[in-house]
C-alpha cells in the first residue's frame, strides 16, 4: 500500500513539475496583428524564432532581422513552411548598424 501510494506521489509531482517548469505559462490571447509590423531581431532561431512564427499566424507582417544573411534565409524558410501567413519579409542586419537598418526598414517598409 506504501509503495502505491508513493508511485502515486511520484507520478503527481511528476506532473506539477512538467506543467510548472517545463512547459511553463502560455499566451491564451486570441489578439490579430492584421495590419500591424513587426520587427523581431535574433528571430533566425530560439524564442525570437518562435515569436516570429506565432506573430505571422496572428497576421503580422513580420520582419526578420537577423545578423548572418544566410541563417536568416534558412530561418525564412522554415518559417514559411511552419506558418499560414503570406506577408513575409526577410531582412538581414548588422544589429551594430542600427540606425542604417532603421533607415532601411522606414525607407522600404513604412
Ligand atoms: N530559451 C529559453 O528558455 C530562455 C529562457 C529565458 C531567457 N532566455 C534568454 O532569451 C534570449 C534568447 O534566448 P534563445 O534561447 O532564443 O537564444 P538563442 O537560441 O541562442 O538565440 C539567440 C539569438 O540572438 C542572436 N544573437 C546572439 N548574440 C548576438 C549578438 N551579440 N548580437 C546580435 N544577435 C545576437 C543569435 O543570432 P545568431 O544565430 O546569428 O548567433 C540568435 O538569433 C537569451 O538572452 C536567453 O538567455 C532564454
Amino acid at each position: 500500500m506504501f509503495f502505491i501510494l508513493l508511485v502515486l506521489g511520484l507520478i503527481v509531482l511528476a506532473y506539477i513539475f512538467r506543467q510548472v517548469v517545463v512547459i511553463g505559462k502560455s499566451c491564451k490571447s486570441n489578439a490579430k496583428l492584421h495590419g500591424k509590423t513587426v520587427i523581431v531581431t535574433g528571430s533566425n532561431t530560439g524564442i525570437g524564432k518562435t515569436t516570429a512564427i506565432v506573430l505571422a499566424k496572428r497576421g503580422a507582417r513580420v520582419i526578420l532581422a537577423c545578423r548572418s544573411k544566410q541563417r536568416g534565409e534558412a530561418a525564412l524558410e522554415d518559417i514559411k513552411r511552419a506558418s499560414i501567413c503570406r506577408f513575409f519579409l526577410s531582412f538581414s542586419a548588422k544589429l551594430v548598424r542600427i540606425k542604417d537598418f532603421s533607415c532601411t526598414i522606414q525607407l522600404c517598409y513604412v
